[in-house]
């Protein structure tokens, strides 16, 4: 293991150890929980909006599962605050991957993208747009 992979396992235990915005929001403006169909670890993101309805005030999440999958959405709700919900709604998964900063297996990349996926359903849905094809394979309510 290179030392920047090092670096970077590190970050991801302790974002997987001290969850940044843990806890949901209640109330909320937007909110979403989905599953891994694979392993059925969760991950839920709620939303609090500005009086514009169009930028992101606040974001809480819970979950429960794999090191990545929580501390993906941990660095995941640290990008948030401040930003366009249109923005963040078509956020591709490449950014969020080259944060997590290691290579990544099929499987762990699913676990990766789970927090992702959560919060583009309760964007979109809170908007009243679609959800782009490539997530809809997800177990999202
Ligand atoms: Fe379940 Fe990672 S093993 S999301």
């Amino acid at each position: 293991m290179t030392e920047f992979e090092q670096m970077y396992r590190e970050v991801i235990l302790d974002h997987y150890k001290n969850p940044r915005n843990h806890g949901m929001l209640d109330p909320n403006d937007a909110h979403a929980e989905g599953q891994n169909p694979l392993c059925g670890d969760e991950v839920a993101i709620s939303f609090r909006f500005e009086e514009d309805g169009e930028t992101v005030a606040d974001v809480g999440f819970e979950g429960r599962g794999c090191a990545i999958s929580q501390a993906a959405t941990s660095m995941l709700t640290e990008r948030v605050r401040g930003k366009k919900i249109s923005e963040l709604a078509a956020l591709p998964k490449e950014e969020l991957l080259e944060e997590i900063g290691i290579p990544l297996t099929p499987v762990r990349m699913k676990c990766a993208i789970l927090g992702l996926g959560v919060m583009k359903v309760a964007l979109h849905r809170s908007k009243g747009t679609d959800l782009p094809d490539e997530w809809a394979g997800l177990n999202i309510s």
